[in-house]
């Protein structure tokens, strides 16, 4: 982190990755502020600022004369909250990193799906001129209902994006993280213990006919390069994900390494059956070489995915 990021703010930051990143700014000696609703405490020596990202008014009281080098905004999920924080952030800050999502990719969340055939480059979702439509109800879970589940995180990051990047209000990056694993216990979701519970236990895995490949992350390095993206000066989406790619039947076949477990026997799903978590019957894995250019230098899956299974085992 350059001697020029001196104060930065945390949007969210209670628990995982988030946690991880307060830390690491904080003991490179940057002052840190976290704005969150206050579910828990944050660690010493950070500032704590309690407020709703969704009251305008509550955010813009909290917050205060404040101003900041960098944002990072690791809670933002629709154009309206974009909308929000792009308005109370404007004089606050020349620097704005929002956490976005692979999933801005998922061929299942556009009408007609794009059919990858090679890992995906920035450029296939662009936020400078993808349309936002601020009038959608997205906090409706009627709506949320309707469209599905996938759709509504997808595209209300994609639009998120979009509000932001549209607007040169600050220099905006959208991080666009691959799926997180390691951790043990902070890992909230539960998807590594899912394929540990179950090779463990010699249950079937149930994976997709044809599945494909996706990309992935370790928590630790989420957080490294969030970290390295806020000190950066470069903007616009940036894939970030470990090189490498997993399918849901190869990383059963690693958890058993792991483990010591006897090879994973798989259950391949009909259309409509519930499958694990990571298993895919499409292919959306990043392509994470503008990162690497800019000079993020990422781990392998296969140098991290060993330590992270361990991890679980503490927990099981
Ligand atoms: N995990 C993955 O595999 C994965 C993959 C790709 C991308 N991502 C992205 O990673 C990001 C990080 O997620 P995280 O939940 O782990 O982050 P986090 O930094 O721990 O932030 C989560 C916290 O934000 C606070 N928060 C939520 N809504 C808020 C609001 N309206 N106003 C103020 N504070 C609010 C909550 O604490 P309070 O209850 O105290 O407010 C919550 O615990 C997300 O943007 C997600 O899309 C995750």
């Amino acid at each position: 982190m350059g001697d020029d990021v001196r104060e930065v703010c945390v949007i969210g930051g209670s628990r995982y990755f988030g946690k991880r990143l307060i830390l690491r700014l904080r003991d490179e000696g940057v002052n840190v502020t976290v704005v969150n609703r206050g579910s828990a405490p944050p660690p010493p020596g950070v500032t704590h600022l309690v407020a709703d990202r969704d009251d305008e008014a509550a955010l813009e009281a909290a917050l205060g004369d404040r101003r900041f080098d960098v944002v990072i905004d690791q809670v933002c999920y629709t154009p309206r909250q974009a909308a929000i924080a792009k308005r109370v952030f404007r004089h606050r800050t020349s620097r704005y990193v929002m956490t976005s999502t692979m999933e801005v990719y998922d061929p299942a969340t556009f009408d007609p799906a794009p059919l990858h055939q090679r890992p995906v480059g920035e450029d296939a979702v662009d936020p400078g001129t993808w349309p936002v439509d601020l009038e959608l109800p997205w906090e409706e879970a009627a709506f949320k209902e309707l469209v599905g589940e996938d759709w509504h995180y997808a595209e209300g990051k994609r639009q998120a994006e979009a509000v932001f990047s549209q607007d040169p209000a600050f220099a905006f990056v959208s991080v666009r993280s691959a799926h997180v694993l390691g951790g043990g216990a902070e890992e909230f979701t539960g998807r590594l213990d899912h394929y540990v519970d179950r090779v463990r236990a010699g249950r079937s895995v149930v994976v997709h006919a044809e599945e494909y490949p996706s990309t992935f992350i370790h928590d630790r390095e989420i957080a490294e390069f969030l970290y390295w993206a806020a000190g950066a000066d470069f903007t616009g989406p940036v894939n970030a994900n470990s090189h490498g790619e997993l399918s849901a039947a190869e990383l059963s076949e690693l958890v058993a390494t792991g483990i010591g477990a006897a090879r994973p026997a798989f259950l391949r799903a009909g259309q409509g059956d519930d499958v694990s978590p990571f298993s895919f019957d499409r292919y959306y894995a990043m392509d994470n070489s503008r990162a690497t250019g800019l000079g993020f230098p990422f781990s392998a899956v296969t140098e991290w995915l060993p330590g992270a299974i361990a991890e679980t085992g503490v927990r099981a």
